[in-house]
């Protein structure tokens, strides 16, 4: 299975889209300088990024709600990787706050040289899968996902941006940050109220147009086809779309791409 060249750029590997990204904003993410006091959330894509990007600069200015209200979260907790960073690094305040989608070993030499704090957020891969399925659908930087089937094989065979989700896990579990790292499920973040509080909850990130991608014209992304949002009912909605020979086939390739690694996974497959 092959993917569009037109579409996708490939950089050390990876998989990433055009649009989004370039050589050059790639390049410059390998020579971000990063600082001690900074927070990074790490994702493999649909895992709950932009979540965070709401979470953090709350947290970070004291409960202040005027980034939220006033910045684009791509401006506002910038991805490492992609075009924007360059435009507004020099508008972030510190303590800084960025999210990436970069595997552990395209981190840039600043990072681990640095003290900068990361949060990588999990979550079950079968979700993961269904959201990026949806997502396909409405972004027109991305590639068609023709069935869910055929989708189903590509995710698995990392025929998608940023590649297998195996390979991401691997890269961010083993990486032996020690106390610099922090290890949370967006299933967790769902259940813990203070994840639902007013200002970063599901609702209120819906209605929030600073955080909706609603400010993205519809070529781009069309909430038509599929909100980015899109479910409140949050955990578990694979049950709504895989198959029993579908989750046989996905169950079976993720554990044994897992197979002797010394971590255990949070969700059972
Ligand atoms: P669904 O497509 O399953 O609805 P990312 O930001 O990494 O692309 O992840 C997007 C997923 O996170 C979407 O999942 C989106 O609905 C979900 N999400 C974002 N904010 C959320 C929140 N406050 N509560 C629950 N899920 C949220």
């Amino acid at each position: 299975m092959s993917i569009s060249e037109e579409m996708y750029l490939h950089y050390h590997g990876l998989i990433v889209p055009k649009e989004t990204h370039s050589y050059e904003s790639l390049e410059f993410a390998q020579g971000f300088k990063f600082e001690d006091d900074d927070v990074l959330a790490v994702t493999y894509p649909k895992s709950g990024t932009i979540w965070m990007q709401e979470i953090l600069p709350l947290v970070l200015n004291g409960g202040d709600l005027t980034p939220i209200h006033t910045i684009p979260n791509w401006e506002r907790v910038p991805w490492l990787e992609e075009k924007q960073l360059a435009r507004v690094v020099d508008k972030l305040a510190s303590p800084r706050a960025l999210v990436s989608h970069f595997p552990y070993n395209l981190m840039p030499p600043s990072f681990c040289t640095s003290k900068a704090k990361v949060i990588y957020v999990m979550r079950n891969p079968k979700d993961i899968m269904v959201s990026s399925y949806y997502f396909h659908q409405m972004a027109g930087f991305l590639e068609d996902p023709g069935t869910f089937d055929e989708f189903m094989d590509k995710f698995l065979e990392g025929k998608v941006m940023f590649g297998k989700w195996t390979d991401h896990m691997k890269s961010w579990r083993n990486s032996e940050l020690g106390d610099r790292i922090m290890y949370i499920t967006y299933e967790e973040m769902a259940q813990v109220k203070h994840f639902q509080s007013e200002h970063c909850s599901f609702k209120s990130m819906q209605n929030n147009n600073m955080s909706n991608f609603s400010l993205i014209p519809k070529v781009y992304m069309d909430s038509d086809k599929s909100p980015f949002l899109r479910k409140v009912s949050i955990a578990g909605d694979w049950k709504n779309h895989f198959s029993s020979e579908q989750l046989t086939r996905f169950t079976s390739v993720i554990s044994k791409e897992l197979e002797g690694e010394s971590f255990s996974l949070p969700w059972s497959l």
